[in-house]
């Protein structure tokens, strides 16, 4: 397995956030829990691509945003935020020689913190970054790959889909309490932590490990009990730019 990732600009300090940060960003702690994030990943075998910080895209470390990838398919996404939408160019020349690239059209917005995966089904937030075209395109790309994409309303306080969910397996989603329809992924089984911890319920499952934010403890008891072994990481720099630990890999 592969993960692309992108150093942190000096920028970041500016990085969107539906809040201002207090204290603001402290740009060398975001660094150093990025460093940490792709030690990680490295200690699970995984070989990690960096690509250069830019220093014109404050938000570049979400790379998550710029490219679903689907087996040896990847969409390039148009983000839906403006500030973002030139963060694809290095992701999409990354990507090029692996996988082939479909890139999507204005007016289509989509950011893969808005995708989720379960097996053939790819499940789509339709947030105020991923408008309806950008579903639509991202399932014309894929359903010749065997994936079906379904569309799911999210309420206006919630950026993306992985905000307040993220796969465990096939089979299992973690999700915080009260944050979407029972019935959102079917008949897969919800995976329940509490609701003062929703922030944590962005974890990025590789196998039998978890990643998860450092400091909720009982999604961390919680994922232990699923049977998880989890990697706790400092996130309060990500969390400051709304990010989180999906956000900033993009896995192929
Ligand atoms: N700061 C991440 C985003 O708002 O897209």
């Amino acid at each position: 397995m592969l993960a692309l990732v992108r150093s942190i600009p000096d920028s970041y300090a500016q990085a969107l956030a539906a809040v201002p940060a207090d204290p603001p960003i402290d740009v060398e702690d975001a660094r150093a829990q990025h460093a940490a994030y792709v030690a990680a990943l490295a200690g699970l075998g995984i070989e990690v691509i960096t690509l250069d910080a830019d220093e014109a895209h404050p938000d570049c470390v979400f790379v998550e945003d710029t490219a679903v990838v689907a087996g040896d398919v990847a969409v390039i996404t148009r983000p839906g935020a403006p500030s973002r939408q030139g963060e694809v160019a290095a992701v999409a020349a990354a990507l090029a020689g692996r996988l082939e690239l479909h890139r999507m059209p204005a007016p289509a917005t989509l950011d893969g913190g808005d995708c989720l995966r379960l097996g053939t089904t790819i499940y789509v937030g339709r947030s105020a970054r991923t408008n309806d075209l950008g579903v639509s395109f991202l399932r014309q790309m894929l359903s010749g790959h065997g994936i079906t994409v379904v569309s799911v309303p999210l309420p206006p306080e919630v950026l993306h889909l992985k905000c307040v969910c993220a796969r465990l397996d096939d089979d299992r989603v973690l999700v915080a309490e009260g944050a979407l329809p029972e019935d959102t992924f079917g008949e897969t089984a919800l995976v329940r932590i509490p609701a003062d911890e929703a922030y944590a319920a962005n974890v990025l499952a590789v196998g039998g490990a978890v990643l998860c934010a450092d400091g909720f403890p009982r999604t961390q008891e919680t994922l232990e009990s699923a049977g998880f072994r989890t990697i706790p990481l400092l996130t309060t720099e990500a969390r400051k730019a709304d990010g989180a630990l999906t956000c900033m890999s993009i896995l192929l």
